[in-house]
């Protein structure tokens, strides 16, 4: 299993993280890490802050040498803004900052003052906000690597923002794969690329802001990770809670998801054949798994992002002192974050893959867990 911990407020000095349950001889990428963190920050339709950001990890524990030595992993990531947050968020002086006491509706802002009994907004939003998601992308970075490591890739690409949908019927793997990569939105379509830039720009404009879809694949993953045995092992489950907990995210879907509601039973299925001793499918409706279990076809996840909460042009609110009706509080934001968001999602697929690996295949070391695995691989084409 591989366990992950995340601390730090958006606005304090540091996100860090521990990731647990890397086996001990994994040579770490730290250039690859670097790269994804950039992925998360640098795509059309994000705010001000990612200009201040430049994420990089710094190693604190559990390497030595650039391989993982079998305990926990410590990252930090130095929120480069702290120097103009000093003042408000130091940890032992207290603040002359009025406090932030106007709720953004979509926001934690007054759940959590209600929840943590709180008269200041900042001691809610600071953890609230996607920072965190930062940790999330740098320990995914390490899962995808680990992944890698055994032949298994996790990708994505945004299929919608604000109404406007990407094409890719025509394209092959290898042509989504290079179009997204040179994307400003992660989206293979160049002209609804161009249209939703469009559409972004119109609501940045407009103090408004956009949601939208996307999709997380694993391309080459094992038959038998996750299990029916119990309700919290079943694979899409894991799979429904990973993506979910990013902020933003309000539905998920493992393969045709809810469509499959408007299919028949001939028609949603996934029909079974034998060919050069594997079993195959010629559809995968069901997004690679079955009965919880991966079934060794690709798996699918999608996910709806809602549009960013914060607007430029304020929603109304009741101040929490004074109960009048006022504009809400605005924090620098973006207009859309759904690349980002998929970016986020990969993560947090490869995060929950990996602990499914490392449940079933155990090892301690790199060298045992590979060779578990690939053993593994062997004897199902012995059924
Ligand atoms: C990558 C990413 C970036 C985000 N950026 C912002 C932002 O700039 N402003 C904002 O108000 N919300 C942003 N959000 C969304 C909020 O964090 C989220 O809506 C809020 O925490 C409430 O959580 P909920 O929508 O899950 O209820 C972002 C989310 C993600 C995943």
């Amino acid at each position: 299993m591989i366990r992950f911990l995340s601390a730090g407020e958006s606005h304090g000095r540091a996100v860090v993280f521990i990731l647990e349950g890397i086996p001990a001889g994994f040579p770490l990428n730290f250039d690859f890490i670097n790269k994804e963190l950039t992925r998360r920050q640098n795509f059309f339709g994000r705010g001000g802050r990612m200009k201040i950001e430049k994420d990089r990890v710094e190693i604190i524990a559990g390497v030595r040498g650039g391989e993982t030595l079998g305990s926990p992993l410590c990252f930090i990531i130095w929120n480069k803004d702290w120097e103009n947050w000093k003042e408000i968020m130091h940890p032992i002086e207290k603040s002359s900052t009025p406090p932030v006491t106007r709720p953004r509706p979509g926001h934690a802002d007054l759940a959590g003052i209600m929840k943590f009994l709180q008269g200041d907004i900042r001691n809610i939003l600071e953890r609230a906000s996607a920072r965190e998601t930062a940790a999330r992308v740098a320990a995914g970075a390490v899962c995808k690597l680990f992944l890698k490591g055994l032949g298994i890739d996790v990708w994505g690409w945004v299929e919608e923002i604000g109404g406007v949908k990407a094409k890719w019927a025509s394209l092959t793997r290898e042509e989504i794969k290079q179009r997204i990569c040179e994307s400003s939105l992660l989206t293979p379509d160049l002209q609804a690329e161009k249209e939703m830039q469009d559409a972004i720009e119109k609501a940045g404009r407009e103090g408004d802001t956009l949601g939208g879809v996307f999709r997380v694949i694993v391309d080459n993953p094992p038959p038998g990770i996750g299990s029916f045995t119990q309700w919290d092992l079943r694979l899409d489950a894991l799979l429904a809670q990973a993506v979910m907990s990013i902020p933003a995210v309000k539905g998920v879907e493992i393969g045709e998801g809810f469509r499959l509601g408007r299919l028949k039973g001939s028609e949603a299925m996934d029909e079974i054949f034998f060919e050069n001793g594997k079993f195959k499918r010629n559809s995968n409706r069901m997004g690679g798994i079955e009965g919880g279990i991966s079934n060794g076809e690709e798996i699918l996840v999608r996910a709806v992002m809602k549009p960013i909460p914060t607007q430029k042009k304020p929603l109304s609110t009741v101040d929490i002192r004074t109960k009048e009706k006022v504009p809400s509080w605005v924090e620098r934001g973006d207009v859309t974050a759904v690349p980002s968001c998929c970016v986020v999602a990969e993560a947090m697929v490869a995060l929950t893959v990996s602990s499914e690996i490392r449940r079933k295949f155990g090892g301690d070391s790199w060298e045992e867990l590979k060779s578990n695995y690939y053993k593994y691989l062997e004897k199902i084409k012995e059924l």
